[in-house]
């Protein structure tokens, strides 16, 4: 089993002794693991010789009404799984372990934190922004690695890391999916049966769009409209659908080949938010 650390003193120790052997990987994480956690780990390890994780539910990326108080924790299953994919240590703090008495600084990504969730989720990027530097100065990784699926939060920490000269690389992982197309999500605990085969709705309209640009269609308007009417014949409330540059996530009004984009999503499934979103 991974040794689980509790304090930045020891995961710090940990790491200047294993900066001394090799490459040191860091997998940020809220737990509840899951096989998109699972990839991101194997490919630390692929690429590393030593392997950190993270486990920390971070109440400053959470808004006064969303589900920080219910979002689903199961350290000893995640010590299990880390084993099996490779980390070495698990990094898992208390709350006031990284938010002492006086804690009093944000880290605050401009632009790419604006729209999308940052629109709808007010200080959600700075909470993540905030935290993920934490970490990533505890740690000095030589390489931390994010899930393509929270593509915003992967390039607004991208740029944090450029910004601040952390000196770490950042390296996004493609999103693993179930076999039905559905996004792994931690948040997919709090699905009915009924509503996880609802949710379906949002791959399906992504993939609708995907394949009109296959076969020629450009004009954002109708490529959004086709993820609105999935959205709609299975009774999601869109948060937002949106095609933006791949890099700068600046709203486009067409899309084309000589230029990356993606798409963007964020649905109502009854109560639950799910986010995705697919390179066009
Ligand atoms: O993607 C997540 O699980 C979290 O936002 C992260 C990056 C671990 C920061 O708390």
């Amino acid at each position: 089993m991974p040794t689980v650390l509790r304090t930045v003193g020891e995961v710090s120790a940990w790491s200047e002794r294993a900066r001394r052997e090799g490459r040191v990987a860091l997998v940020p994480t809220m737990g509840f693991l899951h096989e998109g956690h699972l990839t991101l780990l194997r490919e630390a390890r692929r690429r590393a010789e030593r392997v950190a994780a993270t486990v920390f539910v971070n109440p400053k990326q959470f808004g006064p009404n969303e589900d920080f108080s219910r979002y689903p924790r199961d350290l000893e299953g995640d010590l299990r799984k880390c084993d099996s994919a490779g980390a070495e240590v698990v990094f898992a703090p208390e709350e006031r372990e990284l938010y002492p008495a006086g804690f009093q600084t944000a880290v605050e990504v401009g632009e790419l934190s604006r729209g999308l969730c940052g629109e709808r989720r007010p200080g959600h990027f700075r909470g993540v922004a905030t935290v993920v530097t934490k970490l990533l100065c505890a740690v000095r990784p030589h390489l931390a690695l994010f899930g393509e699926k929270d593509y915003q939060q992967l390039q607004v920490i991208r740029a944090l890391a450029r910004d601040l000269d952390l000196g770490v690389e950042i390296v996004g992982v493609p999103t693993v999916r179930e076999p039905d197309g559905l996004a792994l999500s931690s948040r997919n605990a709090y699905l009915s049966a009924e509503d996880r085969k609802r949710a379906l709705a949002i791959h399906r309209g992504m993939l609708a769009a995907k394949q009109r640009v296959g076969a020629g269609g450009r004009a954002v308007r109708e490529l959004v409209d086709l993820v609105r009417k999935s959205l709609a014949s299975e009774g999601l409330r869109e948060d937002y659908v949106e095609i933006v540059d791949a890099q700068t996530l600046k709203s486009l009004t067409s899309v084309s080949p000589e230029r990356p984009s993606r798409l963007l999503v964020a649905a109502f499934v009854g109560s639950t938010r799910l986010i995705d979103n697919i390179a066009l």
